[in-house]
This record gives C-alpha cells, structure tokens and sequence, in this order.
C-alpha cells in the first residue's frame, strides 16, 4: 500500500552539470511509491501481490496504465487530487541519482474513511500487508496505526516502511515488522548505537526491526534475538529502491513462514540485486542468484526471554 503513489519519471543523462542543459539518453515513465516497488519486486519472485493507494486525476490514470503494463493487480483508491510526481537524473558518469520529490496533495477525510473501508476488505484477502512511504498531507498523524489495527483485526500480519512521526505514530498499534534504515533509526530515537536503537522501537511496540545500513547490510532484531546480514560486496548503481526490494524480501518470508536465517539472506540479495537495476522496483537476477548464496548471515545475540 502507497498513500502517496506517484508517477516515477527518469532522465538518464551523461553528466548531471547543475546550470547546464542536458541531452536525456534515456526516458523512464512508470507507476511509483514505495508500496508500488514492492508490488514489481514481489511480482518478479511470482510472489502474488495486490497495489492499493490513492490515486486521482490524470497523473493517476498514467500510474494505473503503468501498473497494467507491468501486470499488476490495481485496486487503488479514487481522490479528489490529483496524483505526484517524482523526477530522479542519473548520471551515466557516477551512475549517481538525484531525486525531486513533491509532497502530495492534501487528503481530506471523506476520501480517507473510503480508502480504510476498501482497505479493510483487502487486507482480509491478504497473509502479509505492507504499509511504505510518507503520509499525504492531510491525514491524521496516526493514519498508520488506524491500517496496521484493521489489518490485526483481519489477521494479516503487518511490514510498516516510513519515518518520523508517521512511524513513531504507528507503534502502539503493534507492526509485526518494521524497516528503517539508519538515518530513520537515529531520527525516531535520537540512537547512534543501531542495536540500542531497534531495542527502543521494539519497546514502543514494534514486534521485530530490521535495520537496513545501507552497504554494510542488515541488522534484525526479533523477539527471539538478534542477527545481522552483509552482501559479500557492495553492488555499484541506483541504491533508491534498494529498501523497497529489502521489504519485498521480508514480505514474502513472513508470507511463506521462512526462517530469519533465510529471510535475511534472502533480503539481502534481493535488495543488491535492485541497486544492480537502473530503475526503483526492478532486480538483477543474476546479482540476486550469486548473492543469495554469499550473503553471510550470524546470530548477534542467544533468544532472549521476553
Ligand atoms: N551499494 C549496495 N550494495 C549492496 N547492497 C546494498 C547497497 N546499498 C544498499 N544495499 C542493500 O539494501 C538494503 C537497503 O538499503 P538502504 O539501507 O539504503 O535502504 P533505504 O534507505 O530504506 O532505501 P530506499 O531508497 O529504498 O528507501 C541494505 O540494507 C543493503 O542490504
Ligand atoms: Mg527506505
């Protein structure tokens, strides 16, 4: 599920030179969000997988064209605004990626009771719903809380990707997981120390935090214990996405009852094999087979009590 879902546009240029025109190599138009990124990696694994969201206006009928192109099952949610846009250049040079976000139109509530309603109904179609990205404006702060509630009461179990408040927000209600990456961690708990960090979000009421830090893999913190998971190497590309291809993992090993040992490789490879890929929500499947078998994965800590 994307809120916020967008119409993902990127420019391949040679050199990104700030006061220069550009001559685009290459042109990307498709359908985006992070919940969206989810979608195409799942889908890629034959994992089944359902969008949902919000879209309006003519941004949003180009994003529901872009999920048909990419054989996605579309159920997102009519608004009243219209739909974003993201704009990310990459340079050919440094293979580097500069992105422009904007934040989304104002949600009101009428749209926001019909979307939890529909919403509802899905997520008791589903094992696993995930909950990615930054709220639109307009919704209420716990708007978070409110889906991984009903998802709890359909009995589907819950992958929350965001930050700030809108996490924070979220964590009473329960998520059966929740993926921050390092500077996520550090700004919802004012934590350096990734381990203290993950500890405190588990606290608030976060069931299992996998910490994503960025080259240097995975920290995971469970109620029964602790590991961590590193990619043999780093992979040169287009990290944006990365996370998103981290949770498409964690998704399906919560789907399939997969042992952490193996989620966590498994994350691990999946997420790599996407900074492999020029595009957010696509993975190279040869960077994702040689990696799934050299991912080093090692238990941090024996099963704790609680
Ligand atoms: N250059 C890289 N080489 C190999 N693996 C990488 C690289 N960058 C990221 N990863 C893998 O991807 C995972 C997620 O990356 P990161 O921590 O940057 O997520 P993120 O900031 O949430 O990304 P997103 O832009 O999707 O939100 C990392 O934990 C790591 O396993
Ligand atoms: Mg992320």
């Amino acid at each position: 599920m994307t809120l916020n879902a967008a119409l993902d546009i990127t420019y391949v240029v040679d050199a990104l030179v700030p006061h220069s025109s550009h001559r685009v190599r290459t042109y990307y138009e498709r359908a985006g969000g992070k919940g969206i990124n989810v979608s195409s990696v799942l889908a890629a694994l034959d994992v089944p997988t359902v969008v949902t969201g919000l879209m309006g206006g003519a941004t949003g009928e180009l994003i529901q064209d872009g999920l048909r192109r990419a054989g996605l099952r579309d159920e997102l949610v009519p608004m009243w605004s219209e739909s974003r846009r993201t704009v990310t250049i990459v340079s050919r040079a440094d293979g580097d990626a500069t992105v422009f976000n904007t934040p989304g139109a104002e949600v009101g509530p009428a749209v926001w009771a019909g979307f939890t309603a529909r919403f509802a109904e899905l997520a008791r179609e589903a094992t696993v719903v995930v909950l990615s990205g930054s709220l639109p404006p307009g919704l209420p702060a716990d708007a978070y809380a409110t889906l991984v509630r009903l998802s709890s009461q359909a009995g589907t179990a819950t992958v929350l990707d965001t930050s700030g408040p809108a996490l924070l927000a979220a964590l009473p209600a329960g998520p059966t997981l929740i993926k921050p990456n390092a500077a996520e961690l550090t700004e919802a708990t004012g934590e350096q120390d990734v381990a203290a960090a993950a500890e405190s979000l588990r606290r608030l009421g976060a069931r299992t935090v996998v910490a994503s830090r960025g080259t240097e893999g995975l920290y995971v913190a469970t109620p029964r214990g602790t590991w961590q998971a590193a990619p043999p190497r780093p992979v040169s590309g287009n990290p944006t996405g990365a996370g998103d291809a981290c949770v498409a993992a964690l998704a399906a090993g919560l789907h399939y009852g997969t042992p952490w040992q193996q989620i966590l490789a498994e994350a691990v490879a999946l997420s790599a094999a996407a900074v492999a890929c020029p595009t957010a929500g696509q993975v190279d499947k040869a960077v994702y087979e040689e990696f799934r078998t050299t991912v080093s994965v090692e238990r941090t800590h024996a099963p704790r009590a609680h």
